[in-house]
């Protein structure tokens, strides 16, 4: 497709190219140049070459039968677009503004714990990533420290996400930390009770994080709304819960003055057999009704996905993998190009389906289909194995 006039070109975007040629620089340099990356797919194919293989294995794999990952996949591939034609969309515009800033797209990067698995500098090099392109990040509380994220990146869009792994004081002084150095939001993950099996990880004798239980794992264990009330009785910041997965559990969150509904089910990582985060977002979006934010993340890989959360009434969405595959593939820079790469799906895709701006989206849009595309965890990328050169 020729890029039409209006739309931003990708730097380096020359279609006409072999998509090949950037592999074949990997295999004789091992270097790439994150321009060279022209689509999404080959960025993850060079992850999955770079890194060990257990270690690639622990990144793409779900718990026990990874149901509830492929289903992060079906959900999204069982919507289609109702497109409408003959809009004025020449002034498109994909930013949005969030926390009181603009961002270029309605995305943060999700929390996922040991980044330094994936790429040198770990928290340090996506936050400056993050900054860099004017997407919002949310650090892990398993990653790099907070003030060494804050200090690379104190002008980002961060917030802070916590695995509750000590008593009130622990919780009271992580919250406290996370406003000392300028988070926009804390976000309590609530979907960790018991660590998941990894069946991935136990067949191949891995555990990525070093212990079985992670220390503190009991505290995680009794997590109850409490925690929710003492830090909205304590602290000014706003308040997420990740994990939820529920109408239900979303009206107790908004009654307790939840500022943000994290709608997860944690990339398939935890609960097996759970629902796909777009079959629960419309309940939950329903039932909050505009009194919280709406944050999603599960699989989204593409410029579509990010436009059809939106349209279902997400006000953000979170990149997990994403983020760990272009880490892997090239530090901060194919961090940016990762971004770059989904702005250009969502501006294409938002010119396609008559909308100058995410403001202009809603259910309307969307319609029930039949996937097409047996779901997997990397069911996104098609082409990965070379497979477009045969039919
Ligand atoms: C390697 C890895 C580490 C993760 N660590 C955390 C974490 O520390 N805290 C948390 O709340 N979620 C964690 N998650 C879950 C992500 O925040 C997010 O919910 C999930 O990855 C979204 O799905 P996606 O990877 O398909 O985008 C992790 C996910 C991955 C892949």
């Amino acid at each position: 497709m020729t890029a039409p006039a209006d739309l931003p070109r990708l730097s380096g975007d020359h279609a006409v190219r072999a998509t090949g040629e950037a592999m074949a620089n990997v295999a004789k340099t091992g270097v790439v140049a994150a321009t060279e990356f022209q689509t999404l797919h080959e960025m993850v194919r060079t992850a999955r070459e770079r890194l060990d293989p257990k270690v690639w294995d622990s990144l793409i794999g779900g718990s026990e039968t990874e149901t509830t990952i492929k289903r992060n996949r079906l959900a999204l591939d069982s919507l289609a677009f109702r497109p409408r034609v003959l809009r004025d969309i020449s002034q498109l515009d994909a930013s949005v503004e969030r926390f009181g800033r603009r961002l270029r797209l309605p995305v943060f990067l999700a929390p996922t714990g040991p980044l330094q698995l994936f790429g040198p500098g770990g928290g340090a090099t996506v936050v400056a990533a993050a900054r860099s392109f004017g997407v919002g990040h949310m650090l892990s509380s398993g990653c790099t420290p907070l003030e060494m994220v804050a200090e690379t990146a104190p002008d980002a869009l961060r917030m802070a996400q916590l695995h509750v792994r000590g008593d009130d004081a622990f919780v009271i002084d992580y919250v406290a930390r996370a406003i000392a150095c300028g988070c926009a939001a804390l976000c309590l993950t609530a979907d960790t009770a018991v660590s998941s099996r990894r069946e991935r990880n136990i067949v191949n004798r891995y555990r990525m994080t070093g212990a079985a239980v992670p220390p503190g794992q009991p505290f995680q264990a009794a997590l109850n709304w409490r925690t929710v009330r003492l830090i909205k009785e304590t602290f000014d910041i706003p308040l997420g819960l990740k994990g939820i997965a529920t109408a239900e559990d979303a009206l107790i969150a908004v009654d307790h003055g939840v500022d943000w509904i994290y709608v997860s089910n944690h990339g398939g990582r935890q609960l097996d057999h759970g629902r796909g985060s777009m079959d629960m977002l419309p309940e939950i979006v329903d039932a909050v009704a505009g009194r919280a934010g709406i944050m999603i993340d599960g699989s989204f890989c593409r410029g579509t996905d990010i436009v059809k959360a939106i349209a279902a009434g997400a006000d953000l969405v979170g990149l997990g993998r994403m983020q760990c595959y272009a880490l892997a593939a090239g530090g901060e820079a194919a961090i940016v190009r990762m971004l770059e790469l989904l702005e250009y799906e969502v501006q294409r895709a938002m010119a396609m389906l008559g909308v100058a701006g995410f403001a202009e989206l809603d259910r309307s849009y969307l319609h029930p289909a039949v996937s097409v595309t047996p779901p997997g965890v990397l069911s996104a990328f098609p082409l990965l194995d070379g497979s477009h050169t045969s039919s």
